[in-house]
């Protein structure tokens, strides 16, 4: 048989199942959904206070603008004024309080999107004003809290940093980032007979939304349908808070008996929706004369807005990834979650951990700095070990660790060492232009840290004609999750990828669905899916074993067709006989992660099935007279296991470093004084655009990893994992700012680095180095 496998099995490079779509504007996302006729448009009235008391609202001037149909606020919600995800502390609309600037008092519905937004901005609200606790070091002060302050110790830190040969302490600011994802919040709520409901929403999460819908509308779940087929990027910031405006579209259809959109404007999203938690981490260290960290203490302070959203795994993560790749024998982490009058922080893609490890990667660039030694061979000493060592500050004994292989070859690959010597060849004799170079690793754990999370269903349905219909809970955000997922399907089954039709997500045909979130979907999805297609297989090859009068066990599936002793069948023939035969020909699948489980209260366990690993080798240059830094070089070796679609991946490699690029060295998020959003548009808050992709961008898949778990055909989430990389970026601006001092102190940066924080670093490092100077003159001359 020439070729056996059939078209688009596992490993194929296959494009995005919808590349075609994405690029001639074929692709249906919420707001192209073709409108009912009488389909109304929302607005959401917004607070203009970050923290004040409501007196009162008068909303006369609203319902009396043009093209108003309907207006409501929290009374006339029929069921829970709540939204919440986790904690019910999230009001679809403030009704005497309101805690952050942004947030929705009441809504609109009108003809137009245009009547909409203006009649909202009409009301005249009473507010009495309140002190806002802005910043997390505000709210830790005033003990301002989300969640109960978390705690986890091995060994003995403080013991261990008083007794070492060398001690150092630290603190980095770590900036939020916004999601900007390119579809923006959007939810088209279209009532059905009998109170029934179906809701279009753009959504990581449309069980969670079918529920906060039905709970706003005070009917069952099974009176609601979510649906999602795709959402134009949601990076975690669909996760949790899309449920706000599906609620407020369906409460407004509710009320008007009409189908309603509630697609807001970026700047609105911006100051509604939450972001990336900003980080305020201090350390203490004490190493030994190698670099060995010997015991270390963090203390994280996240803000995590108004309410509680997803802070509490978020800030788990954090403290979780605290270690980085690194063996912490004695570690102590303290977590704050602050409470805060801003918007509720919530998913971003790494969920905590980039926070997490940044604090560790910035204690070895210290420890280097102090001995004089290359960073890079810091963080070699401290690496986990293979079979010792190898037990995180979590007691997750490591079975998997790739790190040493990957950093090692890229080294190499890389040409790190040379490199490094040219760059301070270069730098002594470039007075304004410096640059800098740095390699740091990334290991990152997958699996929801809420266990009951890590499960998955599938439906999948064969026709007569021998086509296929896949349906899932995950859902497709442009990571390439369906076509993963397709590809599993058609390597179970030996059938060609283009006979399988892929479906959206949809509550009515796959229920009660996990979140498409912490990098599991391909992982939790592709094992439904392919349990679904061997209930199918089973069927089918008991069929054809009768059929051909030989037994089961000599029956292959093999490039769409069915073989068994040198007799052979096409798969449509086989499953119209079949169908004849009454042999059912759908079926669902249903998985479950093995194994994982932790205890929170001890902070031990297994909250990780496995671990990504990967390496970035970054190479910057700095304007010392501007600020402004730029990518020369990187280079990048990353583990996916056996990759389900290599051309996927390399994507999400890709995309995963640009996006954590941005985080650290552009995007800043800028509050007034009041507590208002002054960053909320792409005017004032600065992503990564086409030409910030390095000139030089050597991204290569880990061509050994294989996962040494039992994973959808050995291969291994990477979602999220590559964002990490970008911390090679961060750190390479650090050795450049250290070039202006002659690597003789350690820059202090805060994240972003932009152009402002790098010439602020500048300025600090050189008048340390004056007053070290100074004071070396002075105990010369005593
Ligand atoms: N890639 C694209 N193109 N768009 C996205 O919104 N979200 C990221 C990542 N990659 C995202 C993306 C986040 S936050 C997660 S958790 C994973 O995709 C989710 O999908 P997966 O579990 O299928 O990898
Ligand atoms: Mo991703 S932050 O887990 O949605």
């Amino acid at each position: 048989m020439p070729n056996e496998r059939a078209k688009g099995s596992v490993g194929s490079p296959l494009p995005h199942d919808s590349a075609h779509l994405h690029v001639s504007g074929g692709a249906l996302y919420t707001d192209d959904i073709p409108e009912i006729r009488g389909t109304l448009h929302a607005a959401i009235g917004m607070s203009e206070r970050a923290h004040a008391r409501i007196k009162s609202i008068d909303l006369t001037k609203v319902r009396a603008a043009s093209g108003v149909v309907a207006v409501i606020a929290a009374k006339d919600i029929p069921g829970k004024n709540d939204y919440g995800p986790v904690i019910a502390d999230d009001p679809i609309f403030a009704t005497t309080l309101v805690q952050y600037h942004g947030q929705s008092m009441f809504a609109v519905a009108a003809t137009t999107v245009g009547e909409a937004r203006r009649a909202a901005r009409l009301a005249a609200v009473d507010y009495e004003d309140l002190e806002p606790t802005l910043t997390a070091e505000d709210a830790v002060e005033a003990k301002s809290f989300v969640l109960r302050t978390e705690h986890l110790v091995r060994g003995d830190p403080r013991g261990a940093i008083a007794a070492a040969p060398h001690r150092l302490s630290g603190k980095i600011r770590i900036g939020g980032q916004e999601q900007f994802y390119l579809e923006g919040m959007v939810a088209y709520a279209v009532p059905k007979e009998d109170g029934t409901m179906h809701v279009y929403s753009s959504t990581q999460h449309p069980g969670e939304v079918q529920h906060q819908v039905a709970h706003a509308l005070d009917v069952p779940a099974n009176d609601i349908v979510v649906e999602c087929r795709r959402m134009g990027g949601a990076f975690g910031g669909k996760e949790s808070q899309p449920g706000l405006f599906a609620c407020i579209a369906a409460l407004l259809a509710h009320e008007t008996k009409r189908p309603v959109k509630l697609r807001v404007d970026r700047d609105d999203d911006m100051r509604i929706t939450g972001k990336r938690h900003d980080f305020v981490t201090e350390y203490e260290v004490g190493f030994d004369d190698d670099g060995r960290i010997l015991g270390v203490d963090f203390v994280l302070a996240s803000r995590c807005g108004y309410s509680v959203d997803l802070s509490g795994a978020i800030n788990d993560r954090a403290m979780l990834h605290s270690d980085n790749c690194y063996y912490l024998g004695n570690v102590g982490v303290r977590s704050f979650r602050c409470k805060t009058n801003t918007v509720s922080n919530t998913a971003f893609r790494g969920f905590g951990g980039p926070q997490g490890m940044l604090g560790v990667e910035q204690v070895i660039d210290d420890i280097a700095q102090a001995l004089g030694k290359d960073p890079l061979d810091v963080r070699k000493l401290n690496f986990y070990g293979v079979t010792e060592r190898n037990v995180t500050h979590y007691q997750q004994t490591i079975v998997d660790n790739v790190i040493h292989d990957i950093v090692a070859d890229l080294e190499q690959s890389a040409d790190y060492r040379e490199r490094r010597r040219a760059i301070r060849a270069f730098n002594a004799k470039n007075p304004y232009v410096k640059r800098g170079i740095a390699l740091t690793p990334v290991k990152f754990g997958i699996s929801f840290t809420a266990t009951h999370l890590n499960q998955a269903g599938c439906l999948l349905h064969v026709y007569t004609d021998g086509t296929l219909m896949l349906n899932h809970g995950g859902t497709e955000m442009g990571q390439g999750l369906f076509i993963k997922v397709a590809q599993v399907v058609a390597e179970e089954l030996a059938v060609d990828i283009d006979r399988i039709r892929i479906t959206a997500s949809d509550t009515s045909k796959v229920p009660n669905a996990s979140p498409t979130a912490a990098s599991s979907g391909s992982d939790i999805n592709g094992k439904a899916a392919q349990a679904a297609a061997r209930k199918i297989k089973r069927r089918l090859t008991e069929f054809a074993a009768q059929h051909f009068g030989v037994a089961p066990d000599t029956i292959a599936f093999r490039a769409n067709a069915v073989h068994a002793d040198g007799k052979s069948i096409t798969f449509d023939e086989l499953v119209k006989l079949a169908y004849f035969a009454r042999v059912s020909l759908f079926a669902t699948g249903y998985y479950r992660t093995p194994k994982i489980g932790y205890d929170r209260k001890t902070w031990t366990g297994m909250p990780f099935y496995y671990f990504c690993y990967g390496a970035a080798v970054t190479e910057v240059a700095i304007d010392t007279l501007t600020g402004e830094n730029r990518l020369l070089r990187v280079d990048i070796l990353h583990d996916v296991g056996k990759s389900l679609n290599p051309a996927i991946d390399m994507g999400q490699i890709e995309g995963g470093f640009v996006q954590g690029v941005g985080w650290l060295t552009t995007e800043e998020l800028w509050w007034d004084d009041k507590g208002k959003l002054m960053t909320h548009a792409p005017s004032t808050y600065k992503i990564p655009v086409a030409s910030d992709v390095p000139p030089v961008f050597n991204v290569r898949i880990f061509e050994s990893g294989i996962n040494a778990e039992d994973s959808i055909h050995r291969s291994k989430a990477v979602g999220e994992p590559p964002l990490m990389l970008a911390i090679s970026a961060l750190h390479a601006i650090r050795d450049a700012i250290a070039s202006t001092v002659d690597y003789a102190l350690s820059p202090r940066l805060d994240a972003p680095a932009t152009a402002e924080a790098v010439l602020r670093s500048l300025d600090d490092i050189a008048s340390r180095r004056a007053k070290s100077a100074k004071s070396k003159v002075a105990t010369e001359v005593a």
